[in-house]
């Protein structure tokens, strides 16, 4: 409050909260009822999905000798953003109940899960185990594919005398991939989401280059405005750099986490089970000797894992400014960009990051507040991947500030976005 006066005809601001303090503050109090399916779906857009791990995986009954699942991914491997196709095929009877999971790493243990119902139980899930003990990072019905249930897409498999006498289905899904580091795979299950039995898995897809750097987004240290901190993710340990102004350098700073760090700590499940991710190598280095309400560009990476694009950036007015135009939001999350589903979908997230991206264009913004409930993650690490990803153009452009919200009670210690 006072370090900054606000011009009333330059002040933008969208407040956009959805009373989720109200939801989590009963949590509290009732954690058995905030846990209900029934709450979730009517009240947010917490997926079906979301309980997935509650299920038991059984085995599918008589499947067929023919199943085939393969990806349109180049023998290159994965790009850092693409549209992944993935075909299904020798399918006898298609079943609005078959659905694909991508799963990351694809040496994940789907078959058996930790045998410490203690940790679910913190859930609120009394379900008997085994479990799926390693959460998808999204799935898509079989039937996303209008040509799946009608098998449009009829192969003979075998003929008598001439005549077909077995053909089978076959569809297929797009998929949005985004560099997650860890290889993936496609999985076919059947039994929809209550019920989930493994049909068959496709080869491990690997991305061309997981040390990539990537994600990059700034923040103001101060209120000087000569000053900018970059924090980006990338899948190598050692300091890279961020290059900026006129030949200015930094080296970064690096920190990551283990799975075993979330098992020591306090943490509850999900985020050292069934939802944690490996994060990769956070790294941060802070951008000095700039001038305020000014552009730089900058670009973060290293000659052996390869940079960033050249990044133009403004920095915000010096504290004490007549005016400073910003966006100011709660509650935004993330959602997917294609059919599937995940664990907690914002679906307005995607046209709220377009119009942050309309106003930054536009120069209508230099700075962005995102007060509490970030990415929605609540210990599902890929999450944040996600997350980050959506908002870089936007977070790699202006300063990005965050404040916790009671999503982040646990999350932020995972992952500090700035
Ligand atoms: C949830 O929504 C469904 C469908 O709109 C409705 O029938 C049901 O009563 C709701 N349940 C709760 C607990 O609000
Ligand atoms: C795979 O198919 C999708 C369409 O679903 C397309 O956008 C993508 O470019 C294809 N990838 C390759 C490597 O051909
Ligand atoms: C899917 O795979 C089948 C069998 O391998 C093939 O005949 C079909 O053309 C493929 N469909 C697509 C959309 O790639």
């Amino acid at each position: 409050m006072g370090s900054y006066r606000v011009s009333n005809y330059s002040f933008v601001l969208f407040i956009l909260f959805l009373g989720s303090f109200a939801s989590s503050f009963s949590s509290s109090l009732h954690p058995l009822v905030f846990n209900s399916k029934v709450e979730h779906l009517n009240h947010t857009a917490i997926s079906e999905f979301r309980v997935l791990n509650r299920r038991f995986l059984g085995d599918c009954p008589n499947p067929s000798p023919y199943l085939k699942i393969s990806t349109n991914s180049s023998a290159s491997g994965l790009g850092d953003e693409e549209y992944v196709s993935v075909n299904v095929s020798g399918v006898l009877r298609p079943s609005k109940d078959d659905w694909v999971a991508m799963i990351s790493p694809s040496h994940s243990d789907m078959s058996s899960c930790l045998a410490n119902g203690i940790l679910y139980a913190q859930t609120g899930d009394f379900e008997k185990l085994p479990l799926l003990c390693h959460y998808p990072v999204k799935a898509a019905y079989m039937s996303n594919d209008p040509d799946y249930l009608s098998c449009k897409k009829k192969e003979c498999k075998k003929y008598q005398n001439g005549r077909c006498v077995v053909s089978t289905c076959g569809g297929s899904l797009s998929f949005h991939v985004i560099n997650i580091r860890t290889d993936i795979e496609f999985v076919l299950f059947s039994g929809g989401f209550v019920a989930p039995c493994i049909l068959k898995k496709s080869n491990p897809l690997k991305f061309t280059n997981p040390n990539k750097p990537l994600y990059g987004h700034i923040s103001s240290i101060d209120s000087t405005g000569t000053s900018m901190r970059v924090t980006w993710v990338s899948g190598h340990k050692e300091p890279q750099q961020v290059q900026y102004g006129n030949g200015k350098k930094q080296t970064s700073g690096v920190t990551t986490f283990s799975q075993h760090d979330m098992k020591s700590s306090a943490l509850p499940s999900p985020a050292k089970d069934f939802g944690w991710h490996d994060p990769g190598f956070i790294h941060t280095a802070v951008m000095r000797g700039l001038k305020p309400s000014s552009s730089f560009s900058y670009r973060y990476g290293s000659d052996s894992v390869g940079w960033s694009d050249q990044i133009q950036f403004r920095t915000p007015p010096a504290g004490g400014s007549d005016e400073l135009k910003f966006l100011a939001f709660g509650d935004m999350g993330k959602a997917p960009r294609d059919s599937s589903t995940m664990h907690y979908i914002q679906p307005g997230s995607l046209s709220v990051i377009q119009a942050v991206a309309n106003e930054i264009n536009s120069g209508n913004v230099d700075s962005i507040f995102h007060i509490g409930d970030i990415s929605y993650a609540t210990g599902f690490l890929v999450e944040w991947d996600l997350f980050l990803q959506q908002i870089s153009p936007v977070a790699s452009r202006v300063s990005y500030m965050t404040a916790i919200g009671n999503h982040e009670r646990y999350a932020l210690l995972l992952l500090p976005i700035h």
